[in-house]
């Protein structure tokens, strides 16, 4: 890109794009795992747009679905049928469990789908409380901030909405001991995404689901960083075995075209009919057209496949490359869901890493967080790995001249 047409880009952010973030970096081209930037240099995308570009950047199979789909048919509204809206549902629901799907346009917009399907289940009863976790992330509208167990992202925007309560992840004691005659739902992520890479202990989800039979509330769980193949199996869930009452999901359900949608199981499928809860946009034609690409790719490119040997391989390489710093606490995740936790700020080593050459990210304070597209071949693995070896090796410099 020209300095010139670079400069007047920086210059119109500055002044009408409301400063809710501080990008610095300007990408102008993407394809697989690579970004360019403004100046044209390329770098390895371990972020992946925050687990939406899941198949890399522009794959060939979604760009020609959505291109095709535009040509033919964007947007009709709900209010009448389309021809690829209930194939995409029939596809998810295939691969998920037995249900019905409710489309929407983003991560919270899902959330607050499931928060109000389950308020309207828990209505018959008189109960709408709804138990979330500490640390977790569930969305920046006010219910899904409301459920987010970090009131960082609540300071400003009182009033809280209110019936939502937070208890410890992993901890059953105190989950069951939060549990009232009020409580409708359970609502958590299988893995905690921004939380800090954080994944739930198995034996506790099924303790979980236990209690929840037990007491008719509803589990929902909260897919949308940890769904669509991040963790190795197309659903979170799946890794775990433990099957909940409702999943949302978002991100990379259209490999960056923008959707959402969340499931309910079959026994739930008229806890909300017809003027109960509705979106303009949700799964037009066109964005069903690049979430049924997705899933097409999924299956016939080995994509969950290759997110198992790859995320394997790079979490065993990064734990054995890490052993010889005392500042690197633990390497943890699934999948392709990485998280290296450090005992300091992680945002200096992701800066690091990107003069580097490779795009990261942090969660929490204290976690680098990698979240490569779930394509990425050996040799780019081998590839990000060596630039993280570099980072470290320079940031342990820079820790010893402190
Ligand atoms: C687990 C989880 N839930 C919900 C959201 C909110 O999604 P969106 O930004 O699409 O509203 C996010 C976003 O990071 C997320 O990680």
């Amino acid at each position: 890109m020209e300095e010139r047409v670079y400069k007047e880009t920086v210059e119109l952010y500055r002044q009408y794009v409301m400063p809710t973030y501080a990008p610095k970096t300007m990408f102008v081209r993407g394809a697989g795992a690579r970004l360019w930037s403004a100046d044209d240099r390329c770098f390895l995308d371990f972020a992946s747009g925050i687990s939406v570009c899941n198949l890399g950047h522009c794959h060939p199979g979604v760009t020609a679905a959505i291109q095709e789909q535009a040509a033919k048919l964007v947007h009709v509204s709900n209010l009448y049928m389309n021809d690829v809206t209930p194939r995409l549902a029939a596809t998810l629901i295939s691969r998920c469990f037995d249900g019905v799907v409710f489309f929407s346009n983003s991560g919270a917009e899902s959330n607050e789908g499931m928060i109000k399907f389950a308020r309207k289940y828990g209505s018959a009863t008189g109960r709408s409380e709804i138990i979330s976790m500490v640390n977790s992330f569930h969305g920046r509208t006010l219910a899904t901030l409301a459920a987010t167990g970090r009131a960082k992202y609540r300071k400003g925007f009182a009033p809280d909405m209110p019936g939502f309560v937070q208890v410890p992840f992993n901890d059953f004691e105190a989950l069951k001991a939060a549990v009232t005659d009020k409580t409708c739902a359970i609502m958590l992520e299988p893995v905690q995404g921004e939380g800090g890479i954080l994944p739930a202990n198995p034996e506790y989800l099924r303790q979980v689901r236990a209690l929840c039979d037990e007491r008719d509330i509803l589990l929902l769980f909260d897919e949308v960083q940890c769904g669509m193949g991040r963790t190795g199996t197309l659903f979170a869930w799946q890794n775990f075995g433990v099957e909940p009452d409702a999943l949302s999901m978002a991100k990379a359900i259209a490999n960056g075209f923008p959707m959402g949608a969340f499931i309910v199981k079959r026994k739930y499928a008229t806890v909300l009919t017809v003027g109960m809860h509705a979106s303009t946009f949700g799964g037009t034609p066109l964005a069903c057209a690049a979430a049924l690409a997705v899933q097409d790719a999924i299956s016939k490119e080995h994509v969950l496949e290759n997110c198992r040997e790859q995320g394997a391989y790079l979490m065993q390489r990064l734990r054995e490359m890490t052993a010889a710093y005392p500042f690197v606490r633990e390497v943890r995740g699934l999948g392709m869901m990485i998280g290296v936790v450090l005992d300091r700020e992680a945002g200096p080593l992701s800066q690091l890493l990107l003069e580097h050459g490779l795009i990261t990210l942090t969660a929490g304070e204290t976690v680098l967080r990698l979240l490569p597209p779930l394509t990425l071949t050996r040799a780019e693995a081998d590839e990000g790995l060596s630039l993280i070896a570099a980072g470290l090796a320079e940031f342990a410099g820079k820790i010893k001249e402190e």
